[in-house]
């Protein structure tokens, strides 16, 4: 039995993220999404709803996949999880390069082996940073993320103040 742990912050969760899940479902036998915290990042949104955004774009695509949090290491849980796998996309080189030096830690840590998937074209420029500039400034982000997150988002808008 294979097993893909596919991490990420998830800040929120975009089709980019959903299509990596579905290509990773197809190579591997079970899929992990782990949800973890960036160093180098604040986040914005509490883990808990992270999950459940997932959770809703998975069962909406009935993606077969397990999603949980966690915090430490990448390496200790993949090792915990007896993962095959660390699976992690990358959209522009400078993707590649950060996920070549994660790669070589986690297999300096526990011999994991980092399998990375290219972006597909539609998703090679949403991200989870593109998803939130766009929201902070009132734009529409239906189109980068799943309808379940969009509509889970919008609905915890704040409603625009009057002025007088
Ligand atoms: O979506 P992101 O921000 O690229 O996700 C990064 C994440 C959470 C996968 C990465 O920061 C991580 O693995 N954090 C756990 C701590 C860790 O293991 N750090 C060493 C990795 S080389």
């Amino acid at each position: 039995m294979t097993l893909a742990l596919f991490p990420g912050s998830f800040d929120p969760v975009t089709n980019g993220h959903v299509d990596l899940i579905l290509r990773a479902g197809s190579v591997f036998d079970q899929v992990v999404v782990a949800v973890g915290a960036n160093a180098s990042k604040r986040s914005w949104l509490p883990v808990d709803q992270r999950v459940r955004l997932i959770e809703a774009a998975i069962e909406e695509d009935q993606l077969r996949a397990r999603v949980i949090s966690f915090s430490g290491l990448l390496a200790e849980l993949a090792a915990d999880l007896n993962a095959t796998a660390i699976v992690k996309g990358v959209r522009t080189t400078a993707d590649l390069d950060s996920e070549a030096i994660q790669a070589q830690v986690n297999h300096d840590l526990c011999g994991i082996q980092t399998v990375l998937l290219p972006a597909t074209s539609g998703n090679a420029r949403v991200s989870s940073s593109l998803v939130r500039e766009l929201f902070f400034a009132g734009a529409q982000i239906d189109r980068y993320v799943p309808p379940s997150v969009a509509a889970m988002l919008e609905a915890s808008r704040p409603a625009p103040t009057q002025s007088a």
